[in-house]
């Protein structure tokens, strides 16, 4: 089996500080991986050397290998011949304040489909149809989709986001800390659809919550000032009990 994930000694510095340092893991297919850390551990920095998003940061440097199983088959992230548009466009992303276009609900959804896929017209509106629904927004946004997507609550933002990054149909979903800003009903939507999509794609997630990390993670990776300090995965032998040693000083 192809790990979907597989990232050999990653270390990500800023300045010069290493903030990431010899990270090594690799994830399972069907699995959902969850990152955990206190704040300032590394958990984002680690997301974006997935999609080599803090190489738009200047002063930051990189090594080691990230590898994804695609579609078409590994790709090599940190290759030269790796463009960073192109993987980004694969590799979608998912922030934990919704980055909404101050543009309408559907403009949301269409602008982005034609500028990265180039689809448009009714392919397009068939899309955000079905991905806003996949969400649990559509119901509450078919009659105005043409009002401004800051009219939307921050979960309906939240929402919108992950239909949009849907939309683009990602081959790896990479999310920050996703319900961080969210109500709790658009929380626990956002979980449910996480859970229905992990056999279709695979997913890491930061989470700052250990229920949401007890009802998601089929595998956990703890981090601890930039180091890979723990691992836990559902199928291991006491995985309850380890589960709860591991994750007891980290919430
Ligand atoms: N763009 C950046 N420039 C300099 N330092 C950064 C940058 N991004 C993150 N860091 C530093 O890297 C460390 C890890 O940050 P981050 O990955 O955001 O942690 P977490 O997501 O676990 O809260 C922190 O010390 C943070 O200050
Ligand atoms: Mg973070």
């Amino acid at each position: 089996m192809t790990p979907p994930v597989s990232i050999n000694n990653l270390t990500v510095s800023f300045d010069g500080t290493p903030v990431l340092e010899n990270v090594t893991f690799k994830t399972r297919p069907g699995e959902l991986t969850v990152i955990v850390g206190r704040s300032g551990s590394g958990k984002s920095t680690l997301l974006r050397a997935v999609n080599r998003l803090n190489e738009c940061f200047p002063g930051c440097s990189t090594t080691g290998e990230v590898q994804l199983a695609l579609h078409d088959g590994q790709l090599d992230v940190y290759s030269a011949t790796t463009c960073p548009e192109h993987l980004r466009a694969r590799a979608g992303m998912v922030f934990q304040s919704p980055n909404i276009l101050p543009v309408s609900i559907a403009r949301n959804m269409l602008l982005p489909q034609k500028l990265v896929r180039n689809v448009t017209g009714r392919s397009a509106e068939e899309k955000m149809r079905h991905m806003l629904e996949r969400v649990g927004l559509l119901e509450e946004v078919h009659d105005r989709l043409g009002a401004p997507a800051a009219t939307l609550s921050g979960g309906q933002q939240q929402r919108l986001c992950l239909a949009r990054a849907l939309a683009l149909e990602p081959e790896i979903l990479l999310l920050d800390e996703p319900t961080a800003s969210v109500d709790y009903r658009s929380a626990r939507r956002i979980e449910e659809l996480l859970l229905s999509l992990k056999n279709e794609l695979p997913m890491l997630v930061v989470s700052h919550s250990l229920p949401q990390t007890q009802r998601l993670a089929d595998r956990v990776l703890l981090i601890r000032k930039g180091r890979l300090v723990g691992e836990w995965h559902r199928g291991q032998a006491n995985a309850e009990a380890d589960f709860e040693k591991m994750l007891s000083t980290t919430f």
